[in-house]
């Protein structure tokens, strides 16, 4: 069975929880507790077969640790990391949280930076999700009308974080090898 790794940055913590509950939704001893980026390596990424990653956005479309608001280390810091590192062959999932309400112009835009990144390392990305059912003006975390990975907002939304997790879940599941 692949080795699965969830990393996730965070500030106030919503982001933790999210990863928390993708973690239980695997239901797979193959994949480890999440991780929060601040405490993990690049060769803890490259020791996995396939990664979930997590990010709120934050600033105006930022990653966390791009922006000024962030308490805490997190993916700004590790873009240097991911810029040099080499992900072909890996299968990446990601996970973005939001507030669609506040920020309608960059929903979510932070997973797109993360999928950026990845994308330009070589991984694959698969779990992209369906657009509809949300209220934004734009997202950098579009491609055509679905995410790129699954969109999560904990402000307005938090009773469908669920469900989405659920169906995700089983979505990207095969492509994890799990
Ligand atoms: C200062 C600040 C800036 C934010 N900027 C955005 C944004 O540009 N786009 C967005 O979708 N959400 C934005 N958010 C909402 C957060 O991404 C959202 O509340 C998220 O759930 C926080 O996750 P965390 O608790 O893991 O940090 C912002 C929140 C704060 C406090």
């Amino acid at each position: 069975m692949a080795k699965v790794g969830i990393f996730f940055g965070s500030d106030t913590g919503k982001t933790r929880k999210v990863a928390k509950q993708i973690h239980e939704a695997l239901g797979s001893d193959a994949v480890a507790a999440p991780v929060n980026i601040n405490k993990a390596s690049i060769d803890d990424l490259l020791a996995c077969d396939a990664l979930i990653l997590g990010t709120p956005t934050l600033g105006t479309g930022q990653l966390p640790g791009l922006d000024a608001d962030c308490q805490a280390e997190s993916w700004g810091e590790f873009v240097p990391e991911l810029e040099s590192a080499d992900l072909s062959g890996k299968t990446v999932a990601l996970f973005g949280l939001g507030d669609q309400q506040s920020y309608p112009d960059d929903f979510v835009s932070a997973m797109g930076e993360l999928y950026d990144l990845v994308s330009a390392a070589g991984a694959e990305v698969v779990g992209f999700c369906s657009s509809a059912g949300y209220e934004f003006n734009d997202s950098a975390a579009l491609d055509g009308d679905d995410f790129v990975g699954l969109a999560l907002d904990q402000d307005n939304q938090a009773d469908q974080t669920a469900e989405r997790i659920k169906s995700w879940v089983a979505s990207i599941k095969p492509a994890l090898g799990l």
